[in-house]
């Protein structure tokens, strides 16, 4: 076996600060601007339901696959799959898939992700009064805007990249996170009690299991993938600056944990507020029942909410929601560039500050492209997300099932966790990983691609 380049990677500084940066890479967008429309689209509960079936069921076992071969081969995709593949050519292949999937899923996430930034802005504008410019911020069409505030965003995930794996990522998460939950609790608590909010409540909570077909399956467990960050390596990438003592399977289920409550609360302030939004004259479906501009969902409900609260209140909230959903998003572009990163850094030998900024500019040069035609957002996010990550979910299982083999993981997840052999965790998640989650992911997949075509 190739000898694993140790001394120049990074570590994280303690137990919680790994926990909180895949948390962070995991809650971001997917979350908060991705779930909701998600949600709202495909049925409300009924999508509810199938999602948290993904989230656990296949979700939490790749996540920990992913993060037992980072730390195994302290390495990146790419590097991973090449060392524990041996003269196997096709493995490194889907390192490499994955490094390509995070390339491009940043360059649409940072459009995004720049909107979120500018609609901080948005919200400071209008109650400051000033309603012109507070339109140009809000306005997700604008393609000179959307470079800047893209470049702008591409600019910050640089600065902390180039800033190393602790004093960099994890510093920014652990300050973070905590804050993001406490802002999204309390305008939860505002929003049910509106005009409207009950109706949105119903349709979240109670599912209509007639509603459950293949294109919504497909979405749910694309949603799941997408929103923990699994199926391109981020977590084999997190995972390769993991020390021996934490516990993978747990630090796994803390993560799945988390990401599914930000989404679900999301969803409990997003779906409600659409409901209000709609009782006060807002069109949210076209008369055929389907949902109008899912891509903007958030950016259209949410400011009608924060517009309609008393100046102080809506101003407080307008701009401390966006700029947690900024934060949210950051910590997720974070871990999409430090992928390709690592890549360059491993197996290529470029300097880390070297290596963020080249990738850097060059996926805000391909983020500058979509800020003027924004229907590139949908057809990338097909191919590389929707597609893409389920399909590297899919690989990372048949490797490490029937290549890697369970038993070599399960003395790599031992590392850290005492008494793994009496756990449920070792009973099924051979099976899972084995059986259940290709077989699953495999049906999905299969049937999406016929109806497809
Ligand atoms: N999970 C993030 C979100 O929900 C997005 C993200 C970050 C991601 N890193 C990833 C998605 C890696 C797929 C793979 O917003």
């Amino acid at each position: 076996m190739a000898s694993t380049p140790t001394e120049h990677r990074g570590n994280w500084n303690s137990k919680l600060g790994f926990v909180l940066a895949a948390a962070g890479s995991a809650i971001g967008l997917g979350n908060i601007w991705k779930f909701p429309s998600e949600v709202a689209e495909n049925g409300g509960a009924a999508f509810l339901l199938i999602y948290v079936i993904c989230c656990f069921l296949i979700g939490f076992p790749v996540m920990a696959a992913e993060m037992s071969i980072g730390r195994f081969t302290k390495s990146n995709p790419v590097g991973a799959f090449r060392i524990l593949s041996g003269k196997n050519r096709f493995f490194p292949l889907v390192g490499a898939w994955g490094v390509l999937c995070g390339i491009m899923i940043l360059s649409y996430y940072n459009v995004i992700a720049g909107w979120t930034f500018s609609f901080v802005f948005e919200e400071v504008f209008h109650f400051a009064g000033m309603p012109e410019w507070s339109a140009y911020m809000g306005d997700t069409g604008n393609g000179v805007k959307n470079v800047i505030s893209s470049l702008f965003f591409m600019l910050i995930t640089i600065l902390v990249i180039t800033g190393g794996v602790s004093g960099g990522i994890e510093r920014a998460t652990k300050t973070m996170m905590p804050i993001l939950l406490g802002i999204l609790i309390m305008m939860i608590l505002y929003v049910v009690t509106l005009d409207g909010a009950a109706e949105g409540l119903r349709v979240y909570l109670l599912p209509d299991l007639s509603k459950i077909t293949p294109p919504l399956i497909f979405a749910a467990m694309g949603q799941s993938f997408f929103s923990l960050s699994l199926g391109m390596g981020a977590l084999i990438t997190y995972g390769s600056y993991l020390n021996k003592k934490q516990n993978i399977a747990e630090s796994a289920a803390y993560v799945t944990l988390a990401d599914f409550g930000i989404a679900f609360l999301a969803g409990l302030l997003i779906i409600p507020a659409m409901y209000v939004a709609q009782n006060n004259g807002v069109q949210i479906y076209n008369e055929a029942g389907k949902l109008i501009a899912s891509d903007s969902l958030v950016f259209n409900v949410l400011p009608q909410l924060f517009h309609n609260m008393s100046p102080t209140s809506g101003m407080i909230f307008g701009t401390l929601f966006f700029l947690l959903l900024s934060i949210a998003a950051l910590t997720s572009t974070i871990s999409l560039l430090e992928v390709p990163v690592s890549h360059l850094i491993d197996d290529w030998k470029i300097k880390r500050k070297h290596a963020a900024w080249i990738l850097g500019s060059g996926i805000a040069a391909i983020s500058a492209v979509i800020s003027f035609d924004l229907s590139w957002i949908g057809r990338l996010d097909l191919v590389f997300n929707q597609i893409g990550l389920p399909l590297g979910g899919f690989m990372i299982c048949i490797f490490l099932g029937y290549y890697w083999k369970v038993h070599n993981a399960m003395e790599e997840i031992k590392q850290g966790f005492d008494g793994l052999e009496d756990s449920f965790f070792y009973k099924v998640w051979p099976i899972f990983i084995r059986y259940i989650c290709p077989l699953l992911i495999g049906a999905v997949f299969t049937v999406s691609v016929y109806n497809l075509f």
